[in-house]
C-alpha cells in the first residue's frame, strides 16, 4: 500500500476535480484545505446550517492565492436537487471526478428533538446527491458514515459486518444512507465508500451550542473557566479520533484503485478507548500548563439517551484494504486541538 505522504505528492503532481458537500463544516473545511493544498480543483457546497463562513475564511488564509482560485463555493441546500446537479461541475469543461459527502445534520440529541429535519437532511438530501451522481460521470462516492449505526450490540470493538438495533434517528439515517449506496451500486453501478467515523475532533469543530461534540465544548468551557458536566460517571469511553486521520482516510478512499476496496463500509478511527474521565484529566492539565492552571467545577448528570455506552472500533479493514495508517494518537490530536482553541481565545 502507498504510503499516505506518497497519494499528496501525487495529487501535487496532478490536478483532480472534487465535490466536498458541507464544505463549511469542521470536517469540509479540513478536507478542504488539504485538497487546495495539493492544488486541486474543490466545489464547495453548503447551506450554512451548522457551518461557518468563518471555516471556509479559515481555510483562504492557509492557502496561497493560484490554490484559493480553485476553489468554487456553491450556497445550496442538498434538499434541492438543482443544487445538487449545479454542484458537480467545476467548470462547463471540469466535472467533478470525486465527491466528499459530509454534508448531514449531525448529533444524536438533534435528531431526537426533531427526527424530521434530520431525516430531510440525512436521507432526502442523500438521495438527492445520490440521484445527481447516477447521471454524471463521477468516478467514486465517498461519504460519511457514523459510528452510530452500531445501534444496541454490545461487542467491543465494532467490526464493520456486525450491527446492532440504531439508538436514535440520526442513527437510522445513517445507516439508511449506507443501504442505499449499496443499493445504488447494484442497481445503477454508482461505485461509493462509507466511511463510518468515530468521534472525530480537530481545530474548527463548533464549540456552541446544544449540539456541541464533547471535545471541542469541555476544551473551551475549560479556557473559559465554565463548568463542566459530565452526563454518566464518566466511564463512558469513545474512540476518538484526530481529524488529519480522517481526512487520510478520505484521500485513500476516493484514490485507491483495487476493486476489492470499493463499495464497501470501514470503520475510520484510533482503534483505542479513552474514557470521558481520562479526556477531561487530559483537557485540564494541558490546558494548565500551556494557559493557566485551571480547576473547573465538574456536574455528573444522568447518561444521555440514544448515547451508547462504549464505542470502540476495529480498524483492521480499513488497515488491510484501504492502507489506512492513523498518523496521530488520541492525545497527540488532543495535544494540537487544545493548542488552536488556546490560540483562538488569545
Ligand atoms: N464529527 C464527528 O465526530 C462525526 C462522527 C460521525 C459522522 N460524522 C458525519 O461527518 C459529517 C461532517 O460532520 P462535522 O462534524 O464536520 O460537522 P457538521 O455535522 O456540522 O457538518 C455538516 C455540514 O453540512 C452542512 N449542511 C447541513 N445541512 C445541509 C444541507 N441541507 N445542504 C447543504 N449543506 C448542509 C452544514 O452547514 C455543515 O457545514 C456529517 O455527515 C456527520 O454526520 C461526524
Amino acid at each position: 500500500m502507498e504510503e499516505y505522504r506518497d497519494i499528496l505528492n501525487e495529487l501535487c503532481r496532478e490536478s483532480k476535480t472534487w465535490l466536498i458537500t458541507g464544505c463549511a463544516c469542521f470536517i469540509g473545511s479540513n478536507l478542504l484545505k488539504v485538497l487546495l493544498k495539493c492544488n486541486q480543483y474543490v466545489v464547495g457546497l453548503d447551506n450554512f446550517s451548522t457551518g461557518s463562513p468563518k471555516n471556509i475564511d479559515d481555510v483562504k488564509n492557509l492557502v496561497n492565492e493560484q490554490q484559493w482560485e480553485r476553489f468554487n463555493f456553491i450556497n445550496g441546500d442538498i434538499r434541492n436537487a438543482c443544487d445538487c446537479d449545479n454542484a458537480l461541475m467545476w467548470s462547463a469543461n471540469r466535472p467533478v471526478e470525486y465527491v466528499l459527502h459530509q454534508a448531514a445534520l449531525g448529533s444524536v440529541p438533534r435528531s431526537i428533538d426533531d427526527p424530521t429535519e434530520t431525516n430531510g437532511v440525512n436521507i432526502t438530501g442523500f438521495l438527492n446527491v445520490l440521484m445527481a451522481l447516477k447521471k454524471s460521470k463521477v468516478k467514486r462516492l465517498v461519504y460519511a458514515a457514523s459510528s452510530s449505526t452500531y445501534g444496541d450490540i454490545q461487542d467491543v470493538p465494532k467490526v464493520e459486518h456486525s450491527i446492532g438495533s440504531p439508538m436514535s434517528p440520526y442513527a437510522v439515517t445513517k445507516y439508511a444512507n449506507e443501504l442505499y449506496a449499496n443499493v445504488f451500486h447494484k442497481v445503477y453501478g454508482l461505485n461509493s465508500i462509507g466511511l463510518r467515523y468515530f468521534n472525530v475532533f480537530g481545530p474548527r469543530q463548533n464549540v456552541n451550542g446544544a449540539y456541541a461534540a464533547v471535545i471541542p465544548k469541555w476544551i473551551s468551557q475549560v479556557i473559559t473557566g465554565q463548568g463542566i458536566i459530565i452526563n454518566g460517571d464518566g466511564s463512558t469511553s469513545r474512540d476518538f479520533c484526530y481529524i488529519d486521520n480522517v481526512v487520510q482516510a478520505n484521500l485513500r478512499a476516493a484514490l485507491i484503485q483495487s476493486e476489492t476496496a470499493i463499495n464497501h463500509i470501514y470503520n475510520i478511527a484510533n482503534g483505542e478507548s479513552t474514557s470521558l474521565n481520562a479526556l477531561l484529566k487530559f483537557i485540564i492539565a494541558e490546558i494548565s500548563t500551556t494557559l493557566k492552571t485551571v480547576s473547573p467545577e465538574i456536574d455528573m448528570q444522568d447518561f444521555r439517551l440514544g448515547d451508547a455506552l462504549h464505542s470502540l472500533a476495529d480498524i483492521r479493514k480499513a488497515q488491510n484494504f484501504l492502507g489506512y495508517k492513523p498518523q496521530y494518537k488520541v492525545f497527540d490530536g488532543l495535544t494540537k486541538t487544545i493548542s488552536w482553541y488556546v490560540n483562538q481565545y488569545k
